[in-house]
């Protein structure tokens, strides 16, 4: 296995995004775009080339097949149909688990032992679905789950706020989509919690901008796609940084959503939790003792994938 070998299967606008920023911050070595049109990968592996003169380190990229995953450290999947307007996460679920089945099976046949990264919608549900088709180590598989919208939601506070975002530590958790919640009782703009913020009178936010701030975390990703049909750049920088922890063995704390096995009293399911990421994928999911009503949307989020599970044929 080449310690800083990436695969990025699906080169549309998630891709191509993470595979731009991962270029300007110089996350590995040897990058391989993989997509079912083979032409687009070749083309877009040309112009990333061409900014090779300008970024921090020296990459090999190109276009490759599924016999190029054999030795990478890390395949990251963004392919798969998009969420048109009107439409949620949740409705992409047969179209990406059909199109999951697929990339699995030519993974498979390469003899890939590495992490494997989800980014697929409705990812959560995707996430699990390529465990269970792969057969791979639970804590190998790792979906994106809610680490953009984490990043959401420190921009968020850190503009009402005015502090710098990576002085906000506050985490958006379960699903990555309508069901999801903010941890607000583990929420802090550098060492101040969040709700002691909310309580003084003198504040600059106050106990119903966060449920407000919550609301638009949630639905952002609405208004995009209603401005410009999809989004990339966020989740793009947003896979970098999940990529970074992995192969810089950071053990760095991430929403992303991993395999619970009687965390938070919940087993067979992957969903967004802050967990401990490094070169072995999740090292350890962290059981945050959360308030009851925040406990309470969490079961409601994992429901809600459980039952979608339960639907598919996999
Ligand atoms: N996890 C997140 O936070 C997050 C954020 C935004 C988008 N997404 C999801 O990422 C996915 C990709 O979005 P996008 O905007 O890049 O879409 P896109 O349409 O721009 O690109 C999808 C790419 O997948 C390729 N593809 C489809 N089936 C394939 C297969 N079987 N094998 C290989 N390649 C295949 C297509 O050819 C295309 O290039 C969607 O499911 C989207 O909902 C996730």
């Amino acid at each position: 296995m080449k310690k800083n070998k990436v695969v990025i299967v699906g080169t549309g606008m998630v891709g191509m995004s993470y595979a731009y920023s991962m270029l300007n911050q110089g996350t590995c070595e040897e990058l391989v775009l993989i997509d079912l049109d083979k032409k687009r990968a070749e083309g877009e592996a040309i112009d990333l080339n061409h900014g090779l003169s300008f970024a921090p380190r020296k990459m090999k990229i190109y276009a490759g097949d599924y016999s190029d995953c054999k030795d990478a450290y890390l395949i990251c999947i963004t392919a798969g149909a998009i969420q048109n307007e009107g439409e949620t996460r949740l409705d992409l679920l047969h179209k990406n688990t059909k199109i999951m089945r697929s990339i699995i099976n030519e993974i498979k046949k390469s003899g890939f032992n590495g992490i494997l990264l989800i980014a697929t919608n409705p990812v959560d549900i995707m996430t699990y679905v390529a465990w269970k088709l792969s057969g791979y180590d639970k804590s190998k598989v790792i979906g994106s789950g809610t680490t953009l919208d984490s990043a959401r939601l420190r921009y968020t506070l850190s503009e009402r706020l005015d502090v710098n975002p990576k002085d906000i530590n506050a985490y958006v958790m379960g699903e990555h989509g309508d069901s999801q919640f903010v941890a607000w009782s583990y929420a802090f703009s550098g060492v101040q919690p969040i709700y002691q913020i909310a309580s003084r009178k003198d504040s600059k936010i106050n106990f119903s901008d966060l449920e407000e701030i919550e609301d638009e975390v949630r639905n952002i990703a609405y208004k995009i796609i209603e401005c410009k049909k999809s989004t990339y750049y966020g989740i793009g920088m947003a896979l970098t940084r999940i990529t970074k922890a992995v192969l810089d063995n950071e053990n760095s704390v991430l929403t992303v959503s991993s395999y619970l096995n009687g965390e938070y009293n919940q087993d067979d399911v992957y969903i967004a939790v802050p967990s401990i990421v490094n070169k072995d994928g999740v090292r350890e999911v962290i059981h945050l003792a959360l308030e009851n009503t925040e406990k309470e949307k969490l079961d409601n989020s994992i429901e809600i994938m459980k039952e979608n599970i339960s639907k598919l044929d996999i």
